[in-house]
């Protein structure tokens, strides 16, 4: 016998309460509460002996190697901390058109080529549809199998059936199951199936890769619930009109979350960067004003970035400020300690700043680099082709230290760069060897002396 209950469930986190309300307490999103109706098993009574496993003692435990499957494509590899776990569950999310499917067809494409059996879950196109894309990505694999499938009974008795070396499920929203009363891709339903995939994958020690979507607001849609079911999250993000995409790991069971991949989207499929730094500059033009080469950190791993700044005088009414890749508000502040600091007049001019190739500086240790853009576009002086500035600028005027500097400065030596200017504190202590020069500052006013 099972009770029926109704409840408010907020979509965005999944936060439950008895009645309506606008404004989720927990998460704090507007109208995203919707009604769903529970079934809840009533309480068995009486006597039940119940069969308890007593605890194992760890000394007593046998070691088991983790035995990961490579998919050789390294770049995943890399994320999933080298490779595919068995009995893991892992999500990757992200925007529509991101290429999450195309990734994970490669990725089945890659494992079958190891005469690995795998099985390819679609609840949201054809199995005509996937054809046609393994067609445009030339996978033709035997012992590739697909489903378009949506009912996660069906579902699980296919997989047990198939017994194959991988399922893909693509995606976690749009599978639903009889036993809850609520559409597909509500949060009890994603719950739900989330936690019977996962458990699946568990008892049959079978890797199980699901795609969950991303909400208007770059959350995974059930974010909460499915993060913590699962062993391994990740996102893949890119911005729609570059080619190139990152993965980035935000939960590992089994590996390091500093952790990110960097592909290029192109009609063949998503290929995998090899030296991304030499990639991301290689459009770069040679003495121009206004470009500036700086070294950001997509998690550990340091990534060669052009930044270019455009300083033109305003011909009509408020001057414009437009800030592509990075936050509009770290620009006006930069702007004002140029001002302020370094006597710089923006008041009557248009000011832009790119980062090019579509990656976005999430960090403040490009700053100075920005700062010397915007200089070097304002005076018309070319920065040097082979220096490269790293340094936060903080509201007096003076630059910060940064971390993992010697990363980065081996990075830039291993590009070629001679020399590089980084944040004076802490420089005694990096060794890298003397393939390129280094030189710390302590304020802009310091940094525009050693540039220009
Ligand atoms: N014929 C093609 N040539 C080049 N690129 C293509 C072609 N068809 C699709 N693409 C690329 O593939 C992307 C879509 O990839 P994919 O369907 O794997 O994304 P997705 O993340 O699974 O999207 P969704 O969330 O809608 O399922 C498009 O944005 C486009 O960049
Ligand atoms: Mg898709």
């Amino acid at each position: 016998m099972s009770k029926q209950k109704t409840v408010f469930i907020c979509q965005s986190c999944g936060y439950e309460t008895y009645r309506w309300m606008g404004k989720c307490p927990e998460c704090d999103s507007w109208n995203s509460f919707a009604e769903e109706i529970l079934h809840t098993a009533a309480k068995k009574t009486g006597n039940r002996k119940q069969i308890v496993e007593p605890p194992a003692e760890l000394g007593q435990i046998e070691s088991q190697p983790l035995q990961r499957v490579q998919t050789q494509i390294s770049e995943f590899d890399r994320v999933l901390g080298g490779g595919i776990v068995p009995g893991s569950a892992v999500l990757i999310g992200g925007a529509p058109g991101m290429g999450k499917s195309t990734l994970l067809l490669q990725v089945c494409g890659q494992l079958t080529l190891q005469s690995k059996k795998v099985l390819y879950i679609s609840g949201e196109e054809s199995i005509q549809q996937i054809k046609l894309r393994a067609d445009r990505l030339s996978i033709h694999a035997e012992s590739f199998f697909l489903v378009s499938e949506n009912n996660i009974e069906t579902i699980i008795a296919v997989i047990d059936h198939a017994s194959p070396d991988l399922v893909v499920l693509d995606s976690i929203q749009t599978v639903f199951s009889d036993e809850m009363e609520s559409v597909p891709g509500n949060i009890s339903q994603v719950r739900y199936c989330g936690h019977r995939m996962t458990a699946f994958a568990k008892q049959r020690n079978m890797p199980m890769i699901m795609v969950g979507h991303v909400t208007k607001e770059g959350n995974l849609a059930g974010p909460r619930v499915l993060e913590h079911l699962v062993d391994c999250l990740l996102l893949i993000e890119g911005d729609g009109l570059h080619q190139y995409r990152i993965l980035r790991t935000i939960k590992n069971r089994f590996g390091s979350t500093n952790e990110v991949g960097l592909f290029e989207m192109t009609a063949k499929g998503i290929v995998e960067v090899e030296n991304p730094s030499a990639h991301l500059l290689s459009e770069k033009r040679d003495n121009v004003s206004g470009a500036v080469v700086t070294v950001t950190l997509e998690g550990a791993r340091p990534l060669m970035i052009e930044v270019q700044a455009l300083v033109t005088i305003t011909n009509y009414g408020t001057p414009q400020r437009t800030a592509t890749g990075l936050d509009y508000r770290r620009l006006a502040m930069i702007l004002a300690v140029l001002e302020k600091k370094a006597g710089l007049r923006f008041g009557n001019q248009d000011v832009f700043v790119n980062v090019a190739g579509g990656i976005r500086l999430q960090e403040p240790a490009s700053d100075l680099a920005i700062a010397m853009a915007l200089y070097s576009s304002l005076s018309e002086k070319a920065v040097p082709d082979d220096l490269s500035v790293i340094g936060e600028v903080g509201l007096t005027g003076e630059v910060r230290s940064v971390s993992q500097i010697e990363n980065r400065i081996h990075e830039a030596a291993r590009l070629g760069f001679k020399r590089i200017i980084v944040p004076h504190r802490g420089i005694k202590s990096i060794e890298t060897g003397s393939r390129i020069r280094i030189t710390g500052v302590q304020s802009l006013e310091q940094a525009i002396e050693e540039i220009f």
